[in-house]
């Protein structure tokens, strides 16, 4: 029987591990953290991240061949294959700083493989990581004198929190790099025959590694490039009278250019988008290619720029001051589906608005006890409401930060009969019928489009 272990029970290893544990029921998959709270939520109802349609797969292989455990070592000995999916966040100190990749984590695995392991591997990069990592990874893994060999495979993952189920089930590509020797190809059919188990061949892509580990970088990359352009032009569109979704949909239908992630909002967050962009940005500058380093980060500041705008916004119609004023935040978490409120457009937009000593009342359908953990300097001045009617009582305004459906379901008469007036909706994610609000009696902002005001 094939073992697998994977080291890293986040929103990437607990998924990608249900999903191969379901699939391959002649497989035991073992999940191992260094968190302890985090495998005891895995074992429990609750688990510990919210993703549709994930409880049902990890029930139906947890105990018949998936495992969460603590017991790292012992996981890491027993396996043949060990995906190592662990955090990779923007280093905060030292050379980078701001920047880089911070690959501790990664790295401490490597040492604890290299020191536990006493049979031949395959580690497969699952975090996403710098373009040549496995390079270091093989020389930690190989030092000493162990003579056990590890083969590294770079398998990046491409699932997006909020779909990562129908993702994993359904990828548009799996994309395998390994080195070409015998035993690197050997590795790489032992992974292609993995996810061959559900997948038609010719959806699984395999590379060299450096090519595998760049194009994950490059993927997301290039998504984030979208956010970034369609909120140039919807800054452009607010001060020519354009719609940003006219827009969005007339070049959408160019094929060349495809009508997928141009939808105009206060920005991209995630813990994913940002960083490997700062990490891109680094890569190219260490390589000596500055004005491709720019070109890249730019996108970052224009979504930084988005940010700023709209609270820039929201402060100038609500007549320059919003102090002592109550205002609604609909939405933490960084988009829809998801309780994850990491690199969340929503934790800059509070501290802004808090900043100008807006009396904030925070509510998401997910994501409050994070949103709690993002802010811990405004506890106490926050209050956090799970009920969005009850949020919006006596506010002034409404700003709108994640794009969850149910907010597209609201009773707004209801609401608007209960607010403070004049009642400012600040549309973050172009989520709204903004006539019917406007009809309602609301001044309405949204992005990229015209300002809906009585008060004109
Ligand atoms: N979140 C996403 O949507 C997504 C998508 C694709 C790729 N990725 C990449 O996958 C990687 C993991 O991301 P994530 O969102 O799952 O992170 P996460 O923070 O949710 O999970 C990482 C886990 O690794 C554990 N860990 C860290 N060091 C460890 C060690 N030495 N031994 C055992 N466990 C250890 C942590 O305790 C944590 O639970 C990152 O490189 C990320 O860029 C993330």
């Amino acid at each position: 029987m094939t073992k697998i272990c994977c080291i890293g029970a986040g929103y990437v290893g607990g998924p990608t591990m249900a999903m191969i544990a379901k699939k391959c029921p002649e497989i035991q998959v073992t999940v191992v953290d260094i968190n302890e709270q985090r495998i005891a939520a895995w074992l429990s109802d609750h688990l510990p991240i919210y993703e549709p349609g994930l409880a049902e797969v990890v029930k139906e292989a947890l105990g018949r061949n998936l495992f969460f455990s603590t017991e790292v070592d012992r996981a890491i000995e027993e396996a043949d294959i060990i995906f190592v999916s662990v955090n990779t966040p923007t280093k905060t100190f030292g050379e980078g700083a701001g920047c880089a990749a911070d690959l501790q984590y990664w790295e401490l695995c490597a040492r604890r493989i290299r020191a536990i392991s006493t049979t031949n591997k395959i580690i497969v990069e699952k975090s996403t990581l710098p373009v040549r990592t496995a390079e270091a990874m093989e020389r930690v893994l190989h030092s000493g004198d162990n003579p056990v060999h590890f083969e590294v495979l770079s398998n990046p993952e491409f699932l997006a929190e909020g779909t990562a189920i129908a993702d994993l089930e359904d990828p548009d590509r799996v994309l395998i790099g390994g080195h070409d020797t015998p035993s690197g190809q050997a590795a790489v059919r032992k992974l292609v025959d993995i996810y061959a188990t559900w997948l038609p061949r010719e959806k699984i892509l395999t590379t060299n590694v450096w090519s595998s580990e760049l194009s994950k970088l490059t993927a997301n990359a290039f998504l984030a490039q979208r956010v970034s352009s369609i909120n140039a032009i919807s800054a452009l569109c607010e001060a020519t009278e354009a719609d940003v979704t006219e827009v969005a949909n007339a070049i959408g239908k160019d094929r060349r250019i495809g009508s997928k992630f141009l939808r105009a909002s206060i920005g991209f967050g995630g813990s994913c988008f940002k960083k490997d962009i700062l990490n891109l940005v680094y890569i190219c500058e260490t390589y000596g290619l500055q004005e491709a380093a720019d070109y890249w980060r730019q996108v970052v500041l224009l979504n930084d720029y988005q940010e700023a705008r709209f609270v820039k916004k929201m402060l100038k119609e609500m007549f320059n001051t919003i102090s002592g004023k109550r205002i609604a935040i609909f939405g933490f978490a960084f988009k829809a589906n998801t309780g994850d409120t990491r690199e969340s457009p929503a934790i800059r937009v509070c501290r802004a608005l808090a900043a100008e000593r807006a009396k904030l009342v925070v509510t998401d359908p997910q994501a409050i006890d994070n949103a709690k953990l993002e802010l811990p300097e405004l506890l106490g001045e926050i209050e956090f409401e799970e009920d969005p009617y009850k949020a919006a009582e006596g506010a002034h305004a409404i700003a709108l930060l994640t794009e969850w459906p149910e907010y597209k379901e609201l009773d707004y008469e209801k609401i608007y009969a209960s607010m403070d007036k004049p009642a400012f909706i600040f549309d973050g994610r172009n989520l709204l019928d903004h006539k019917k609000l406007f009809d309602i009696g609301f001044e309405v902002y949204s992005i990229g489009k015209e300002l809906r005001s009585h008060l004109k």
